[in-house]
């Protein structure tokens, strides 16, 4: 019986919710298959700031450093808004901490959800794309970074610096992502203006040499937020500088519907599949919708976008892939059944809550 120890950092608002809806697949997952899960968990974001004074504790990012897992719900809220340190420290010192530099947001429209989607269904019908975000650098975190007066009023900065290192490896992880699917990569900038641009387009010609069976594309980042909405099925793999990855990965949400519906794997590295022999990668796991304060406690939160956050972890860091399909084979079940939470139901629509959704996917699992 194989171990795995799985570290829970639920977060704030519906974080709790979400993650405890995965951590429920996930016993389903381990019994089924016999696997010996361990979990630990803590807290992160503002819960920590109320009670430990700070959103991420040095021995927090050391557990999830040694954690096989690190399960993430999400962090922040309208009560830290004027702390000292943001409850996002949270995240981002994890990401940074575990030098997950590969954010993969995976956005696919699930046959029969086409009609939830604000956009046209013609339009959102097979969209099946995935969303690489660079994590651990660019405007994110490059210095300086800060904000100061000075007598003729205030000034604010935040830099944009990528080394030649850090795009060659996030461009190579396109390359290998899009290799196992349609074989196209997207590399989006803003060449037209940028100096980091013309380097990551430069990078991205260079690095496609070694892979010569998948087609490099080069998009504007603006113009790409257009073609994202209007023709969203002509994209397989799009690699992209952070902060374009966080805004271009929320507008491609629409077309499934919901944020609620997005996972994401932030990796170290990416798995090698060739051999039959897949390596695990240290991993982070997290939905890319955040706190939803709005909703929170009230078991209406969507479980699917941590579900299948778990899925990937599963896949990624655990090396479990029949265990992966069988969760994304049940979400897909369920869905195609009609069950739908909150966000994502037609007006008049039953609407399930967190717990009925997580326990139809328990269902599948179990059984599959
Ligand atoms: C995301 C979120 C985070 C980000 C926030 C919560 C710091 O928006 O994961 O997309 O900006 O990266
Ligand atoms: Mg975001």
């Amino acid at each position: 019986m194989a171990t795995f120890n799985i570290f829970v950092l639920p977060g704030d608002g519906v974080g709790p919710e979400v993650t405890g809806a995965s951590q429920r697949v996930l016993d389903t997952v381990a019994s089924r298959w016999e696997h010996d899960i361990v979990y630990s968990s803590d807290l992160v974001g503002g819960s920590a700031i109320d009670e430990y004074g700070e959103p991420l504790r040095a021995e927090t990012l050391e557990k999830a450093k040694t954690s096989d897992a690190v399960l993430f719900g999400s962090v922040g809220g309208p009560k830290w808004d004027n702390a000292p340190v943001r409850p996002e420290a949270a995240i981002l010192g994890l990401r940074k901490g575990m030098g997950l530099f590969g954010n993969i947001r995976p956005v696919k429209v699930f046959p029969g959800m086409e009609s939830s989607s604000p956009v046209k269904d013609e339009r959102v019908r097979g969209t099946d794309m995935i969303i690489l975000r660079e994590l651990t650098g660019g405007l994110y975190f490059s210095k300086p970074k800060r904000r100061w007066t000075t007598s003729r009023g205030r000034r604010g900065v935040d830099t944009l610096l990528y080394t030649e290192q850090e795009i060659a490896r996030i461009v190579r992880m396109g390359f290998e992502l899009a290799r196992g699917r349609r074989k196209k990569l997207t590399s989006v900038d803003k060449a037209n203006v940028m100096e980091t641009g013309r380097l990551w387009h430069a990078i991205a010609d260079e690095i496609s040499k070694e892979y010569p069976d998948v087609e490099l594309s080069h998009a504007l980042a603006d113009s790409c937020a257009m073609q994202i909405i209007t023709n969203p099925r002509q994209f397989d793999v799009l690699v992209m500088e952070n902060m374009f990855g966080d805004i271009l990965s929320d507008e491609a949400a629409v077309l499934t519907a919901s944020l609620g519906m997005l996972p994401s794997a932030s990796l170290a590295a990416l798995p090698q599949t060739g051999g039959g022999r897949r390596r695990k990668v240290r991993g982070l796991y997290e939905p890319i919708h955040g706190t939803a304060p709005d909703i929170a406690g009230q078991g209406k939160a969507n479980p699917i976008g941590s579900i299948l956050s778990m899925s990937f972890m599963l896949r990624y860091s655990l090396g479990l892939a029949k265990e992966a399909d069988a969760v994304d084979a049940a979400v897909e079940g369920v869905l195609a059944d009609g069950l739908r939470t909150a966000d994502i139901a037609a007006a008049g629509q039953k609407v399930a809550s967190t717990d009925e959704m997580t326990d139809a996917v328990i269902e599948r699992v179990s059984k599959g």
